[in-house]
């Protein structure tokens, strides 16, 4: 609305009305009105009205019944008045009660006789066509406001379940894979069982298969019971420099056969942590895990851990394909996974980042990402308080 040259606090009305007589009438009736300043604007055909509802300058629209051939309902519908420029007062001739219900479903706030019309009549039904019509307007606003709302939370749940489609594919698939290699293992066994080191190859071979799934399905429990509030933490006595021992030989098969160099040195002080014992080696573990599997031949992975003050920071860092700067912030989401052709036969569900965040949050702590893109390599920060939060134990 241009109400910028207009006096403030004057209330526009619209009389439309092909009667100049009415006109005079209804004019006189305004200018009887003791709340005002009002304005009133006569136009007195159908066209006209058009127009000058289009502009939207006015606060109530007062619209005679008849209007030449055509009635104030059609213009009413025609014009969406109501809904987009402000209240309705339909006039009419005299009472009738199909108008009556018709003005109402048309949108007309208040519907008067002529004949009855006076000051406190008018400025009355204008008063309340004015507040209903601004809570109307208040809750739609609101109605408008929510559907955004429920529309993004439904697009969020679709692309959810979309990647809960994916992740069932991937897990399929990675339970599949394994099998292969195990039914060989056991084939070479029935072949060669005579042979020491066809037997003690196999032997190997099934036990990392055994081993991957194993934690494949333990990261897929520890999912599921995060996601049901299930997961409890028992927090120990530690010493960091045990704890990532620990992690160095969980990941140390997986390391050399990828042929990496590890270089862990052993802190010189003992680094006393109270935390999970077991979810901490497990976080370093799947870091770990992640730098030997996205680094390739000849490649190097760090690790070391330092004292600030109140906590500790363990620093993971790899000399592999890195993470593109756009991927960085979801790669802590379920079911995150950056490109899976590259790592093809390594497999995973996109699952271990996502638990580290978890575990470490339930630690009162944090972990961050670093990596200046592709094929740069990539860092892994956990920072660890020692000891929990009162509010972490037991959670
Ligand atoms: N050290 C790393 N270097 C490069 N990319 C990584 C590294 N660690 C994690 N990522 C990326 O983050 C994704 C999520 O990791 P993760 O949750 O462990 O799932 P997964 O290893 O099963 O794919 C990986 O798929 C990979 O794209
Ligand atoms: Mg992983």
């Amino acid at each position: 609305m241009s109400n910028a040259r207009r006096p403030e606090g004057v209330i526009r009305l619209l009389l439309v009305d092909d009667d100049p007589d009415d006109y005079a009438l209804t004019k006189e009736v305004v200018a009887e009105m003791p709340r005002g300043p009002y304005e009133l604007v006569w136009v007195s055909d159908y066209e006209s009205a058009k127009e000058a509802i289009s502009k939207g300058d006015y606060h109530v629209f007062l619209i005679d019944y008849r209007i030449g051939a055509k009635t104030g309902l059609d213009l009413v519908k025609e014009t969406q008045v109501h809904a987009l420029h402000g209240p309705v007062i339909l006039l009419t001739g005299q009472s009738e009660d199909e108008i009556d219900t018709a003005a109402m479903s048309a949108g007309a706030s208040d519907y008067l006789e002529k004949n009855r019309l006076n000051a406190v009549v008018l400025e009355r039904a204008i008063r309340f066509a004015r507040r209903q019509w601004e809570t109307e307007q208040e809750l739609e606003r609101k109605v408008a406001e929510r559907t955004k709302k429920l529309e993004a939370a439904n697009e969020a749940l679709l692309d959810a379940d979309r990647r809960k489609d994916d992740f069932l594919a991937t897990l399929a698939h990675e339970l599949r894979n394994p099998l292969a290699p195990i039914r060989n293992a056991l084939e070479i066994l029935r072949l060669a069982q005579g042979n020491p080191n066809a037997v003690e190859q196999s032997r190997q071979m099934m036990d990392r298969q055994v081993r991957h799934m194993v934690r494949l399905i333990d990261d897929l429990l520890d999912v599921s019971r995060l996601a049901r509030g299930k997961l409890r933490l028992t927090f120990v006595e530690a010493d960091l420099n045990e704890v990532m021992q620990d992690a160095i030989e969980a990941v140390l098969p997986i390391i050399q056969k990828a042929g990496l160099t590890l270089e862990a040195p052993r802190h010189p002080e003992k680094l006393p942590i109270v935390a999970d014992r077991v979810r901490l080696v497990q976080m370093l573990t799947n870091i770990l895990g992640n730098a030997a599997k996205y680094t390739e031949t000849g490649g190097k992975v760090t690790m070391s851990a330092a004292l600030n003050e109140d906590h500790y920071v363990i620093t993971i860092r790899d000399t592999g394909v890195g993470i593109p700067p756009e991927l960085l912030p979801k790669i802590f989401d379920l079911f995150t996974q950056i490109d899976r052709t590259l790592n093809r036969s390594q497999g995973g569900l996109g699952i271990g980042l996502a638990l580290v965040k978890r575990l470490v949050d339930m630690h009162g702590g944090f972990v961050t990402a670093h990596s200046e893109g592709t094929g740069t390599g990539a860092e892994f920060q956990l920072r660890l308080p020692l000891k929990p939060p009162e509010t972490s134990h037991e959670r």
